[in-house]
């Protein structure tokens, strides 16, 4: 068995934007298209959580929905387990691999039918699995799941607006888990949460990671929870990988500007007396990138090359950075 579950390979999404066709006309306007995903490439170990982070708008999500088939790539492949995903959901056969990756969103509150009792939510992957055995009790298994989640099995009677946002994220885990899932891909699942109740549901997410070897790709653009519960870190700006690291070698030497930069920006909890940069500049109209490396026109180490020439993602010193200035060793 390969040590890799996850593994992308130059994943693409062009989104057409462009006014309807007859204002296009008129006002002679041409098509616009935006690379929301341009080329990233990055693997996941299994059991292992791979975070990826960035600014607002940098393509996290796209990843996310490109990974679970919600969009079709335009570019590139998402093998899983050794199997071309794009290909297998096309076929009948996809109904398994479906079963194996779930994803967790953003929002518990509008992820969760409001007229569906939590039975019925956390039932209805082992309804359309087939994963019920004949006459089983389903109230049983749907208690089971909401204990290892830290609801009470008494909740499933209950509808989702009774709960708290924490509670309702928990929903989602055990509905997510209902399927005996190997991978989850989490689309900021805790970011609509308070601080501490954000620490409980990502500590539960920690303890079914270690209980049932799941495999998570992580998505957060806050680096004190990526720091919590990644393994591997994937930094992302417009579209693309700027840096990618395990955990350890990212925070305690980043090597991309943009890294630093967001580094820069977290609060300092240990009182070290560091200063606190906040985060400069704004990121670009993603309609109209700016040419050669995308960060040049918020980089202090930008030069002509940077404004000609993209950089490519290249091994230096452990990490993965893809930075003119520190593969030329000014950075
Ligand atoms: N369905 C869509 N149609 C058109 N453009 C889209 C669509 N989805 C995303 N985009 C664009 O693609 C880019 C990336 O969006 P995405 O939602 O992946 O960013 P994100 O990193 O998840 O941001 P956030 O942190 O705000 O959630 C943005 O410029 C966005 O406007
Ligand atoms: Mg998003």
């Amino acid at each position: 068995m390969s040590e890799v579950l996850v593994e992308v390979r130059d994943l693409a999404k062009t989104f057409e934007v462009s006014a309807p066709w007859l204002n296009r006309v008129i006002e002679r306007k041409p098509r616009q298209f935006v690379h929301a995903v341009d080329g990233v490439s990055f693997s996941i170990r299994r059991g292992k959580t791979l975070a990826l982070v960035g600014e607002s708008g940098c393509g996290k999500s796209t990843v996310a929905r490109l990974l679970v088939g919600l969009y079709p790539a335009t570019r590139g492949v998402v093998n899983f387990d050794g199997q071309d995903m794009g290909q297998q959901l096309r076929f009948k056969s996809g109904a398994a691999l479906r079963r194996r990756v779930q994803m967790i969103f953003q929002d518990p509150y509008a992820s969760l039918n409001s007229r569906w009792k939590v039975q019925d939510i956390v039932a209805e992957p082992l309804r359309e699995h087939g994963l019920l055995g004949e006459g089983e009790d389903v109230r049983a298994r749907v208690g089971g799941l909401l204990s290892a989640v830290g609801l009470s099995p008494a909740d499933c009677v209950k509808f989702p607006h009774q709960f708290s946002g924490g509670q309702r994220q928990r929903i989602s885990i055990a509905r997510a888990l209902a399927s005996k899932p190997d991978f989850l891909v989490c689309d900021e699942p805790t970011s609509a949460l308070d601080v501490s109740v954000q620490a409980q549901v990502l500590n539960i997410m920690k303890d079914l990671q270690r209980d049932h070897g799941l495999t998570y790709l992580f998505i957060s653009h806050n680096l004190a929870v990526v720091r919590h519960v990644a393994d591997d870190v994937g930094v992302m700006y417009l579209g693309r990988l700027v840096e990618q690291a395990d955990k350890r070698t990212l925070f305690a030497r980043p090597r991309h500007p943009y890294t630093r930069m967001l580094l820069d920006a977290i609060p300092d909890i240990h009182m070290t007396g560091r200063a606190r940069t906040p985060v400069q500049g704004e990121v670009p109209n993603p309609l109209h990138p700016p040419s050669g490396c995308s960060f040049n026109p918020r980089c202090p180490l930008a030069q002509e090359r940077c404004r000609r020439e993209r950089p490519a993602l290249l091994e230096s010193e452990g990490s993965w950075v893809a930075c003119h200035a520190v593969q030329e060793g000014r950075g």
